[in-house]
């Protein structure tokens, strides 16, 4: 496989590009350089756990292909329980590495079997899932790294059940593997009972960060991705961010353009790739970012309610959808391209209807060279109208690229968050209503907060029309 490098175009962020009154200067950048070289030092002593991955599985990788080695043949299908963090990278790789139609063409599949998300507990998509699966042929992986996520663990509940009935207790554990926390949890516990094959996601890698865990190079691998190469692919981007000079770095470069743009009223960031297979990088993204940043207090406690909002969008389509608000609407978003060189296949547009030359002009090019002038032509456009927007360059999608990628955009996750002065990796705004559901639901220790669920105020009927 080619080792092929994702490059950062940030020349659309700048006044000489989109004028005076949006643009960065380059003066305005270099001046964090200080900043950045502290926060650089700050971020190599604690280490956060996502920078270790890496270098550090060779072991896990190795148990991995083996297992898939040993057990695929009697697998024809693979299914993710889990949410959040626990379910969008394994959609992020499946999209961008495997054939769109995967899961119908056995042909492409190679023997591999077909993987399955729900990432939700939707009742109608997950009875449907269950229905339509051959639970005989079927392996859940269980994924939760607190291992008490309500929404994962009642999907294992049903998924058990549903098992049982189909291949009795005795052969559970064949359909069962479990990836959670090595230390503790309810998931723990039960995978130890009934004895599931476990696999564990370091304790300092938090769900949003565990894309290159086992996590999602489990599925990955079982869909036969090639998981070595992601990580080298991470592990060359982690060289290549191993400087805490700006303009060498993308990843410290891009976290100081959105700060200096959230400074200055642009607290949207667009991920819109060019390329099908990478529109749920951008959901993975959004998820990334969202949870890193939006915090309430910095680390010193101070109320500070930060955090720019991502947004996912999807050449060509959002042309259609989006870029309308983008071209003419506030100065609020910073508008990230995804672009690959190389598409891996041309589909050529036949030459027809000569005589109509509103359609005729489009034979004899191919769909790459649509998308492709499609992307620089709202990226020309976008900055004609002073409309802050970048491009992350990717050669070709390949395993390789995508794990530069994942840890460019980590690793920018962890700098910008060094700026804000928050602490990116946790994410203590979402437990409030986890709480008020454990509480209804009749979990122990949570009773207060069923009461104030049930003492919320009453609707008033004048205001549901
Ligand atoms: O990024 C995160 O930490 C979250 O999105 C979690 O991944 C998500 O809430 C699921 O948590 P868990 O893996 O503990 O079930």
């Amino acid at each position: 496989m080619d080792k092929k490098e994702v490059k950062l175009d940030v020349n659309n962020m700048f006044v000489d590009r989109v004028g005076k009154e949006h643009g960065l200067t380059i003066e305005e950048v270099n001046a964090f350089q200080d900043k950045v070289s502290q926060a650089h030092n700050n971020i190599k002593k604690d280490e956060p756990g996502f920078m270790k991955l890496p270098f550090a599985q060779a072991e896990i990788v190795k148990e991995i292909l083996q297992l898939v080695e040993e057990t695929k043949d009697r697998y024809d299908n693979f299914v993710v329980l889990g949410i959040g963090g626990s379910a969008l990278g394994n959609i992020a790789m499946q999209t961008a590495l495997n054939d769109p139609y995967y899961n119908y063409r056995e042909d492409l599949r190679k023997g591999y079997p077909r993987l399955f998300v729900p990432d939700n507990v939707d009742p109608v998509r997950f009875r449907s899932l269950l229905e339509m699966l051959d639970l005989k042929r079927t392996v859940f992986n269980v994924i939760s790294k607190s291992g008490g996520t309500a929404e994962t663990m009642s999907q294992y509940l049903i998924a058990r059940e549903a098992v049982v009935k189909e291949v009795g207790e005795d052969r559970l554990k064949e359909h069962f593997i479990a990836t959670t926390s090595e230390h503790s949890g309810y998931l723990l516990e039960i995978a130890r009972r009934e004895g599931f094959r476990t696999f564990y996601i370091p304790d300092d890698v938090g769900g949003r960060f565990s894309v290159l865990t086992p996590v999602g190079l489990l599925s990955a691998a079982f869909c036969g991705i090639d998981i070595e190469e992601l990580l080298a692919g991470a592990a060359f981007m982690a060289d290549k961010c191993s400087t805490d000079e700006l303009w060498k770095n993308p990843a410290y470069l891009n976290a100081v353009l959105h700060y200096i743009g959230y400074q200055k009223g642009k607290p949207l960031s667009v991920m819109m790739p060019y390329a099908h297979s990478l529109k749920d990088v951008a959901d993975w993204y959004r998820q990334l970012w969202a949870e890193s940043l939006g915090k309430e207090v910095d680390r010193e406690g101070n109320l500070v309610n930060v955090g720019p909002t991502p947004i996912k969008a999807l050449g060509a389509t959002d042309q259609h959808s989006q870029l309308q608000l983008y071209m003419e609407g506030p100065f609020d978003k910073i508008i990230t391209f995804l672009e690959v060189e190389d598409y891996g296949v041309e589909v050529e547009i036949p030459e027809l209807y000569e005589d109509i030359q509103g359609v005729a002009y489009l034979g004899g090019h191919t769909l790459n060279e649509l998308l492709m002038t499609e992307k620089k032509a709202t990226e020309l456009a976008l900055t004609q109208r002073g409309r802050l927007n970048q491009t992350i360059v990717l050669p070709v999608v390949n395993e390789f690229t995508l794990g530069q990628l994942f840890y460019l955009l980590e690793l920018q996750t962890a700098m910008i968050g060094e700026l804000f002065n928050i602490n990116a990796f946790d994410q203590p705004g979402v437990e409030l209503s986890k709480h008020y559901t454990y509480g209804v639901l009749g979990r122990k220790g949570y009773e207060d907060k069923k009461e104030d669920y049930f003492n919320r105020p009453a609707k008033d009927d004048k205001l549901i029309i």
